[in-house]
Parts: structure tokens; C-alpha cells; sequence
């Protein structure tokens, strides 16, 4: 058969575009953080993950801008041969001393991190045990590890005592990392890290959390989640992403000294890869500058998540419950997905409509999430959207 044969016929996405529902890749023309202009029009952002709303902060632009003119755009080389600047080192460090760990690793992005420090840690012999509700960057670092002849094995959500049953099944000697996501990036849910570490811990695994929706928006200013729990010293490693609060494009992990430097001369994705850019490096540092400066922001974040989650409920919607800056607006089956989506847009309000296999069947909902940036008035023209399209189309409980 034709490889190509598959393309073809795949033909979900154009039926959805032809009846006008379709959600996906709609180019924003200008961006303030909370107010968008897509297709010529205003609208309010209500599903983007620039937490802290730096990406339109003037000292983050003017470092990107300045990094331009002194290094150039890109830096057309690995990090191990000549793409290393003295900002990615500045960064890594920077990193290590706000995240209270020894050293840190920069990668190309948060996706890329996954990929690079499973593959490189957990090798023949080796197991992963990843929740099951984690990334698709750890599936797919999984899928990897696997393919070089690790063992891959899947623990139930967030639950402790199926993370021990797996653990249980692996025989002792075996190299174990257990890696969950930190809030997971679908509901907003926080990882249960004191019980997930105890466990892994009885049965000599490494931990690996992912705190691509942590870092600046949980824990202490914005600490993560390790802080969160104030466990910091009891979580091996952590990565995360440039790609969100930190208004850029890049990942990292942060851990140990020695499992670091391994990292930096045993990883693929570092080794192969051209390093992220100066521009990128720049207004991660940037933004960094920011949250340490102004912890407040991470409590306004919060306080905005907070405001909507009780706003939505107090409508009468389905609202997954979290204390982070993602609130999920369950809405059921796909068809409903698509037409709440659709009638949001129509009323100038931009979210995510996530549909399975990102979420359970039936759980299809609107992921939104929110920004310190985002101001009362914008929030409640959220509310007044949801409100009238939840009644037409029956939501509300
Ligand atoms: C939990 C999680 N990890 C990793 C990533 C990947 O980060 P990046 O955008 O830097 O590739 C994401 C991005 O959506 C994420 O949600």
C-alpha cells in the first residue's frame, strides 16, 4: 500500500473547516498578551501559556533586541561545538541558584528536554514509570528509551498506589525514573509529590518532574513544584520550558552536578541540535529578572485563575478543579467542543478546544488558562461570553 495512503483519506480536519468549527492554527496578527487581533478583529486571550504575560513586557523585547545586535540571530551550532554563548551559560546559572539545585542544562525547547534527558538516562535494562496523564514530550522520551531497549511501563493518574504496584513488578537492580508531569498541562492538576517521591524512594527510583506549567506559577515565587511541596532537595530532577512563563523558546533540566555534566556529553538532543537562540536566551534571562524582581505577579496569576474558576462555577459549569493557572471548562462530547469553541470566537474570546485522545472521551472541555496581565474587565467579558454561549447551548447545570 502506498505510504501516502493514510493522508489522503484523512479528511476529519476539512469537514471541520468546511462546516466553520474548526479550532486550530489560527494565526494571531498582533499580540499585547491579553488582547489579540486575529483576522482583523480585538480579542481576549484565554488560552495562552504566557503566564506572567512577559512576552510584551518592554525589558524582555528590548533584551531580545539587544542580544540581536551583539550576537546575531541565531547561533548555527550545537552546544558542544560552537553554539555555546556566554548567555546560555549566564542563563544556566541563573537557573540553578533561583531553582536552589546545582546546575542546569539548556536545550532547544522544553519538548526537546524530555526527549533528550529520558534517552539518555534510561537505557537497556533501564525502566521509565510515567503517569499516564504526562506530556506527550515523556511518552514520546519513553518511546525512545524504548527503542533503545529500556523498559517503559505506565502507572493510573496521579495515583500512588498503582505507581507502587508498577514499582513492585520491576526487579530491584533495574535503574527505575519515575517522571510525572509537575501540573499536569491538560487540567491544571497538581502532581501528589509527597506520596509519588515516598514511594519511589521505597524502591531506590530517581524522580523527574516536568514543570513546564510549574515554574512561575506554583511554589515559592514561582519555584515550581518541588517548592510548592517544600521538597525541594527530594526531587531529583526537574525540567522545564522557556516556552511559557518565561516568555521565549528553550527548555532545561536542573539537578545534580554529575547527572547534569552526563547529560551535557551523553544527550543527542544537546549534542545534535543547534543551541536555542540568543534572541530566546536573552528574554528567558529577561524574564527571569522579572519574576525574581516582582513575585507578586505569580500571586495576581493565581488570584486571576482563582477569580475564573469560581466564575465559571458560579454559571453553572463543569470546571476542573486545580489551584494553578489552567481552568478546564469540561464540556463533554467533541460536536460540543467545536460549536462552544466556535461561538466563543464569533463573541471575541480565543481558548483552546481540547478533544480526545487529549482528554478522556466525553471530557472534551475548553482549556483556559490565564495571565497575571489579564485585568478584571478582561475576565469578565470571559464570564459574559461562556455565560451566554453555555445557556444556547445548554452547559449549565
Ligand atoms: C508538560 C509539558 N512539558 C513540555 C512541554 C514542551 O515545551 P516546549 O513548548 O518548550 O517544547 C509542554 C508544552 O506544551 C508541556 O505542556
Amino acid at each position: 500500500m502506498d505510504l501516502f495512503e493514510k493522508c489522503y483519506s484523512f479528511t476529519r480536519a476539512d469537514e471541520v473547516k468546511e462546516a466553520g468549527l474548526y479550532p486550530y492554527f489560527h494565526p494571531i496578527e498582533e499580540n499585547e498578551g491579553p488582547v489579540v487581533v486575529v483576522e482583523g478583529k480585538e480579542m481576549i486571550m484565554a488560552g495562552s501559556n504566557n503566564y506572567l504575560g512577559l512576552t510584551a513586557h518592554p525589558l524582555v523585547k528590548e533584551a531580545a533586541f539587544k542580544a540581536i545586535e551583539k550576537y546575531g540571530t541565531g547561533c548555527s551550532g550545537s552546544r558542544y561545538l560552537t553554539g555555546t554563548l556566554d548567555l546560555h551559560i549566564e542563563l544556566e546559572h541563573r537557573l540553578a541558584k533561583f531553582l536552589g539545585v546545582e546546575s542546569v542544562l539548556l536545550f532547544s525547547t522544553g519538548y526537546q528536554t524530555a526527549l533528550g534527558v529520558i534517552s539518555a538516562l534510561v537505557l537497556r535494562g533501564d525502566y521509565i514509570i510515567s503517569d499516564k496523564e504526562n506530556h506527550a514530550c515523556i511518552m514520546n522520551g519513553a518511546m525512545l528509551a524504548k527503542g533503545g531497549f529500556a523498559e517503559f511501563k505506565r502507572y493510573k493518574h496521579n495515583d500512588m498506589e498503582d505507581l507502587e504496584n508498577v514499582l513492585k513488578s520491576i526487579p530491584d537492580k533495574a535503574g527505575k525514573l519515575v517522571v510525572s508531569d509537575g501540573v499536569f498541562s491538560v487540567s491544571g492538576e497538581i502532581v501528589n509529590l509527597p506520596d509519588l517521591v515516598k514511594v519511589a524512594k521505597k524502591y531506590g527510583a530517581r524522580v523527574l518532574i516536568d514543570d513546564a506549567h510549574s515554574t512561575g506559577v506554583i511554589g515559592v515565587g514561582g519555584r515550581g513544584t518541588a517548592s510548592h511541596w517544600n521538597m525541594t532537595s527530594e526531587v531529583d530532577l526537574t525540567m522545564g520550558t522557556f516556552s511559557k512563563t518565561f516568555a521565549s523558546l528553550g527548555g532545561f533540566v536542573a539537578g545534580p552536578e554529575r547527572v547534569i555534566n552526563f547529560l551535557k556529553h551523553n544527550s543527542p538532543a544537546i549534542i545534535f541540535s543547534a543551541s536555542p537562540t540568543p534572541a530566546s536566551c536573552a528574554s528567558a534571562l529577561a524574564a527571569l529578572d522579572i519574576l525574581e524582581k516582582e513575585p507578586e505577579l505569580v500571586d495576581k496569576l493565581i488570584a486571576n485563575a482563582d477569580y475564573m474558576r469560581k466564575g465559571f462555577s458560579d454559571l453553572g459549569f463543569n470546571v476542573l478543579d486545580s489551584r494553578t493557572a489552567i481552568v478546564g471548562v469540561v464540556v463533554g462530547q467533541v460536536e460540543a467542543a467545536f460549536m462552544t469553541w466556535r461561538k466563543l470566537f464569533d463573541r471575541g474570546i480565543f481558548v483552546n478546544a481540547f478533544i480526545p485522545p487529549g482528554v478522556p472521551p466525553n471530557m472534551s472541555m475548553m482549556r483556559t488558562s490565564y495571565m497575571s496581565s489579564h485585568q478584571k474587565i478582561h475576565l469578565d467579558k470571559i464570564l459574559d461570553a461562556f455565560l451566554v454561549t453555555g445557556k444556547e447551548l445548554g452547559l449549565l447545570k
